[in-house]
């Protein structure tokens, strides 16, 4: 039995005063904009971010394609750092309904050079560059956190090349934690930004994106609709995702210490690198095959994913991080280490 799920900061499970906040709910048609749970958090989420408006989507990965489908056309190509979410995963949907090819830069975080080097020429025989996107925190690059002081030369070479921003901030709470600034700080250069309630916030299902309101109220709700994500009495998920900005936000910082204690247990294994951890995600490299790692540590009740032939990673969350966190460590040291002596 999994006693440990170090998988995702997405195994959250509602405790009872999240459950009761959304059995409670006030509820309308969202569908007919009518749902007063659904609007308050999408006031709140705008607020939060510094953007007129936002749009509550049942996913990061509906938010991340909305933003997709409003910033280009079929055929555009869009700028992202490698191993971007709307390039690795989303089942090539970026492909598939907006039409759109990705440049990926080297490295996870790029700057303008990168962008500078990569936007097309405008002629009629290249893919139209059109989109910007940057993942903060990144999850593949290892919850990195874009460093602040590039944010403003990076949005000053998209202007002058006439390229829109989004933001994936799936993860924008942790990076606004471990920067110690507010959300909006971090979002305001870009015209778009997407984050997720069911990660570390720990609400069940629930993410949004934010923007200029003509663009939220017109495009983003039309391709919303068009993607099969306008849903009815939705003001019962609303409200998870209300109770875990309101509630769940402040304990990330928990989540981050932890990470680092992990961090620094599993760099005690003889063989195991573990690069820095500035937000709650741990990869961890090994000298063997990564699932030989995680077999060893099911057995001990911990469960966690490859990222890689020979790498880890490990998330600490809401529901991991607690009374028996150091259970969880001696275990998860015990699985890499006898996995190692193996
Ligand atoms: C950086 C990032 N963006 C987007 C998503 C997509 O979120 P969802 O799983 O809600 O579709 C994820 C999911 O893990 C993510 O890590």
């Amino acid at each position: 039995m999994i006693r440990f799920d170090f998988r995702s900061d997405t195994v959250t499970k509602p405790g009872a005063d999240m459950r009761r906040a959304m059995a409670e709910a006030e509820v309308g048609d969202d569908v007919y904009r009518e749902d007063p749970t659904v609007i308050r958090l999408q006031e709140m989420v705008a607020g939060r971010l510094g953007k007129e408006a936002a749009l509550f989507v049942p996913s990061g990965t509906m938010a991340n394609q909305i933003a997709l489908l409003c910033h280009t056309r079929p055929g555009d190509e869009v700028i992202c750092g490698r191993g971007a979410h709307c390039a690795f995963y989303e089942s090539g949907a970026g492909g598939a309904w907006a039409g759109v090819q990705f440049e990926q830069t080297e490295e996870a975080f790029f700057g303008p050079d990168d962008v500078i080097e990569r936007c097309k020429p405008r002629a009629y025989y290249c893919p139209n560059t059109s989109l910007v996107t940057v993942e903060n925190t990144h999850n593949r690059g290892g919850g990195t956190v874009y460093p602040l002081e590039r944010l403003a030369p990076l949005a000053e070479a998209c202007r002058e090349l006439g390229l829109a921003m989004h933001l994936d901030g799936a993860r924008l709470w942790n990076a606004a934690e471990a920067l110690g600034v507010k959300e909006d700080v971090l979002a305001s250069p870009f015209d778009t930004v997407s984050v997720c309630f069911s990660k570390g916030l720990g609400a069940p299902v629930g993410s949004a994106l934010a923007g200029p309101r003509a663009l939220i109220d017109e495009a983003a709700l039309r391709y919303r609709k068009m993607l099969g994500g306008g849903m009815r009495q939705v003001g019962i998920l609303a409200a998870g995702a209300l109770f875990a900005l309101e509630h769940q936000r402040a304990r990330l910082a928990e989540d981050h210490a932890a990470a680092q204690r992990l961090a620094e247990a599993l760099r005690g294994v003889d063989g195991v690198t573990v690069g820095e951890v500035p937000t709650n995600i741990v990869l961890a490299d090994v000298p063997i095959a990564a699932e030989r790692v995680v077999e060893a540590a099911n057995v001990r009740g911990v469960a966690f994913y490859p990222f890689g032939p020979k790498r880890l990673r490990l998330v600490t969350h809401a529901d991991v991080v607690g009374e028996a966190f150091d259970d969880a460590v001696a275990a998860t040291v015990d699985a890499f280490a006898e996995a190692l002596a193996g």
